[in-house]
């Protein structure tokens, strides 16, 4: 199989589908590999690096699209990439169509064979969405600290404390991948970091595996409200699958909190667990409500760009070699997780909740299987 990686045109995209060790094992297993000219630089990854373990390097984003059995991605296709993807090419990136009816309609009519990696589910996880909350979660203690600094309009202070003066107090607001990845770094710096959760094996296992500044709670309004007053952090990583994001946090109660404490809202992009959140951007990142300042970039790991390009590749590529060696009808047979990360195929929607989304007749992908 001929495998495509073209650089991402997405704007402030600067993750790549492949990193240099994916391609030596995609080679390994038998097939090629075409990369777009200079596909990696936003993750740090030069063309010779893809071209010393056996990638051409091809000038143009067409040339891929052209040539390749498989397109392997980050962001979902934007409009002029999915006018050059074929009938019976696979897409193996994420693509979250749900909410994006026209990329639906342009993946139906294009006739490919489109493999989210956002709904791969391995024994009722998400592996390809975890790498990027565990970037989220620690990336949002280090922006919790940084705006705690009095000139970026925080309270002015330090997260660990020095000698003699009290270390910050972090909450975290659900102790899922990102608020155990937050509970790590905020500890790490020496904050006293208060980890909230309404699942109490959860909270059994943050007990064994979490430092003894973190302290586990039961996550109810009474205990949220009571721990808030006194935080100088709050971050906001609660997750309900599938449902927008409850919210913990409302107006009223920013009254409770100090002037200058940092509200970190990482569960921005299922609508926030803050009434008061709104997303933001990299360029722009906070906000200030009543005196609280908001952080709701709804994209994080993409200020580590290089970082999580790697991470996502330790996800991706067991499954991706999979797809590559079997084909994508042999693996979906053998591999139910594959099965489910099939969106669309032959201009179906295979996948219920994207069907359910737009209305339009939902084709279980099993009817293609047998
Ligand atoms: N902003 C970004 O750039 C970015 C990046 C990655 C992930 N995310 C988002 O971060 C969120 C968390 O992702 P995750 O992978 O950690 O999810 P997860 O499923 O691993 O964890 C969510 C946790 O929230 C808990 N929870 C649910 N309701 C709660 C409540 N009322 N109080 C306290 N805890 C509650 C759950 O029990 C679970 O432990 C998701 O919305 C995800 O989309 C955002």
């Amino acid at each position: 199989m001929i495998i495509g990686v073209p650089k991402e045109i997405k704007p402030n995209e600067n993750r790549v589908g492949l990193i240099p060790a994916s391609v030596h094992e995609f080679i390994k297993n038998g097939h090629e590999v075409v990369v777009e000219n200079n596909a990696g630089v936003g993750s740090g990854i030069e063309n010779k690096e893809y071209e010393k373990e056996g990638a051409k390097i091809i000038e143009t984003a067409k040339d891929v699209f052209d040539n390749a059995d498989m397109i392997v991605k980050v962001k979902e296709p934007q409009a002029q990439e999915i006018e050059m993807l074929k009938n019976g090419q696979i897409l193996y990136t994420y693509l979250h169509l749900a909410p994006d009816e026209k990329q639906t309609k342009g993946l139906i009519k294009q006739g490919v064979v489109a493999i989210a990696y956002e709904t791969i589910e391995v024994d009722g996880k998400l592996p390809l969405l975890e790498p990027m909350s565990e970037v989220a979660g620690k990336m949002s203690s280090i922006m919790a600290a940084y705006h705690l600094a009095k000139p970026y309009g925080g309270k002015g202070v330090l997260s660990g404390g020095v000698t003699g003066v009290h270390s910050a107090k972090f909450v975290i607001l659900g102790g899922g991948t990102a608020g155990l990845n937050a509970a790590k770094v905020a500890s790490g710096m020496g904050a006293s970091v208060f980890i909230f959760d309404i699942n109490i094996e959860r909270l059994r296992y943050l007990e064994d595996v979490l430092p003894k500044n973190c302290q586990m709670i039961m996550s109810n309004r009474v205990n949220v409200e009571q721990e808030i007053q006194d935080a100088d952090a709050v971050i906001g990583t609660v997750l309900i699958p599938g449902a927008r994001a409850p919210h913990l946090i409302t107006k009223d109660m920013l009254k409770l909190m100090k002037k200058g404490t940092v509200l970190v809202d990482v569960s921005i992009d299922q609508g926030g667990c803050f009434e008061t959140s709104y997303p933001t951007t990299h360029k722009d990142p906070v906000f200030e409500v009543d005196g609280i300042l908001h952080y709701c970039v709804a994209n994080m790991p993409g200020a580590y760009a290089r970082t999580s390009t790697y991470a996502l590749n330790n996800a991706t590529l067991p499954f991706g070699l999979k797809i590559a060696n079997l084909g994508w009808r042999e693996a979906a047979k053998q591999y139910e997780c594959i099965a489910k990360g099939v969106n669309v195929f032959d201009g179906k929607i295979t996948c219920k909740p994207v069907a359910e989304a737009h209305g339009i007749e939902y084709t279980p992908i099993e009817e293609f299987l047998k």
